[in-house]
């Protein structure tokens, strides 16, 4: 194993480097603090790893993404969402009596308490469905007696999200619940339970179901991000996964991650408002006083093109001419993003889309409300962060995650009576 040679006031210090399957190099700090009395800092851990992991491979610099050692190109084009599920839960693509298995159990635990329905209820119907998803997992979890940790809650977190999501946008529409069925897939599940009418039986468009399987695939897992580094840390303190996912659903829902996809909705709403404009949008961009970002561009890791916005770019024109649909804001994104392309701002910053630039087209296409877009970003990513969850915890170097600081602020001080303050 190569070493790294650190000096620092006077300590000399050795330390492993360890390189990963794909040729990454880390330097494992453990013994730093106790070798040399230092720790690192690293503003938003740009330059910091938080783990070794074996589900999913990104190459910011060539735009590589792979689940598992597959391309995402090749799953999202002849994968179902349940096929990926299981590879990044259990490490491998199915065998058809595995995928059989899945999804029994899918159908079984996508069956949720009923007290589960009076709840969400009993919550604003105005509420944002990621306030009301976040609070729904908390509320799941006290109908079960669990340590919340088994194989049955894995089951009940990812099947119950279809669900959830569904009773959620319901709920905000003032629609009456319809329960899932064991004879539809998972985004057949999710769309009937949403769009279909009480009482009837489900009436699925296959394109659009396809579409959402792409869509859930896509968004399934994306290593250390946010709301998977969210879900690990509360994980890291032995909570439940319900409690872990509820907050991975609260990192997710910041405009900078998840929300993003909401926000570009909203900005390309508001250029097409603006008369098409692109130019002040983009020249907004770049003022850093207008406190304005194009909104479903640039990424912490991709450098180059985000691959899962590629493949969506190419999904809005087969979606829309599937569904004989026209949008005008896809228009407005394709002008945004060859302008944005051109502007050295944006080239020297290597500010690409992301995923959540063109995505929004899609699921406003399948009637998809923009406030649902993030629970939708959430329904394919809750298997990752359930995939990332359990790596952490049987992990073998398991640990809490808890990380120090440099203290910057006032030194040892006398405590001053309150007559003699001010
Ligand atoms: C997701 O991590 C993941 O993997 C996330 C995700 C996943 O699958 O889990 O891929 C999903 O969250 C995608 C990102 C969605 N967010 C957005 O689209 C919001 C808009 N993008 C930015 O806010 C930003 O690009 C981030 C948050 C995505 C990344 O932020 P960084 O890495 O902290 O970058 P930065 O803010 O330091 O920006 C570097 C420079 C700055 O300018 P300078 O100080 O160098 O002059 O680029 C500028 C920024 O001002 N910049 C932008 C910009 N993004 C970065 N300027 C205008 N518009 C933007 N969108």
């Amino acid at each position: 194993m190569s070493k790294a040679q650190l000096s620092i006031r006077g300590e000399d210090l050795e330390l492993p480097v360890i390189e990963g399957s794909e040729g990454e190099v880390g330097i494992d700090i453990s013994r730093l603090r106790g070798g040399t009395g230092a720790v690192t800092l690293d503003a938003g851990y740009g330059n910091t790893g938080s783990c070794q992991s074996g589900i999913t491979f990104i190459d910011g610099e060539k735009g590589i993404l792979r689940y598992r050692g597959y391309a995402i190109e090749d799953l999202a084009e002849k994968a179902s969402f349940e096929e990926v599920i299981h590879l990044l839960l259990w490490g491998e693509l199915p065998t058809q009596g595995q995928l059989d298995d899945l999804n029994q159990k899918l159908g079984e635990y996508a069956v949720l308490d009923d007290g589960i329905k009076g709840f969400l209820k009993s919550l604003p119907k105005t509420a944002h469905p990621m306030s009301l998803l976040a609070s729904a997992y908390t509320a799941l979890e006290t109908f079960y007696d669990s340590e919340g940790d088994s194989e049955e809650d894995v089951l009940r977190v990812l099947a119950g999200t279809a669900t959830l999501s569904a009773y959620i946008y319901r709920h905000c529409k003032g629609l009456d619940f319809i329960d899932p069925r064991s004879d539809l897939d998972f985004a057949g599940n999710f769309l009937h339970m949403s769009f279909g009418k009480v009482g009837e039986e489900p009436n699925l468009n296959p394109a659009v179901q396809e579409a959402i399987n792409k869509l859930l695939i896509l968004h399934a897992d994306h290593e250390q991000n946010c709301s998977a580094s969210t879900v690990r840390m509360v994980g890291s303190a032995k909570a439940s996964l319900y409690m872990s996912i509820a907050a991975g659903v609260g990192a997710l829902s910041g405009p900078l991650h998840g929300g993003a996809n909401q926000a570009v909705l909203e900005m390309l709403t508001a250029v097409q408002e603006d008369g098409g404009d692109l130019e002040k949008y983009v020249n907004m961009a770049k003022d850093k006083s207008s406190g304005f970002r194009l909104m479903g561009f640039g990424h912490r890791v991709y450098k180059n093109f985000d691959p899962r916005a590629k493949i969506l770019k190419a999904a809005c024109d087969e979606v829309l001419e599937s569904l004989g649909l026209d949008d005008p804001l896809l228009d407005i994104a394709k002008k945004l993003e060859a302008v944005a392309l051109e502007d050295e701002f944006f080239v020297k910053r290597r500010l690409y889309p992301n995923v959540d630039f063109y995505s929004g087209i899609i699921y406003r296409a399948l009637s998809i409300p923009t406030n649902m877009f993030t629970v939708m970003f959430a329904l394919g990513r809750v298997s990752g962060w359930i995939a990332q969850w359990k790596e952490m915890r049987n992990d073998p170097a398991f640990r809490i995650h808890r990380p120090r600081q440099i203290y910057i602020g006032e030194t040892a001080r006398a405590i001053q009576p309150i007559s003699e303050r001010g």
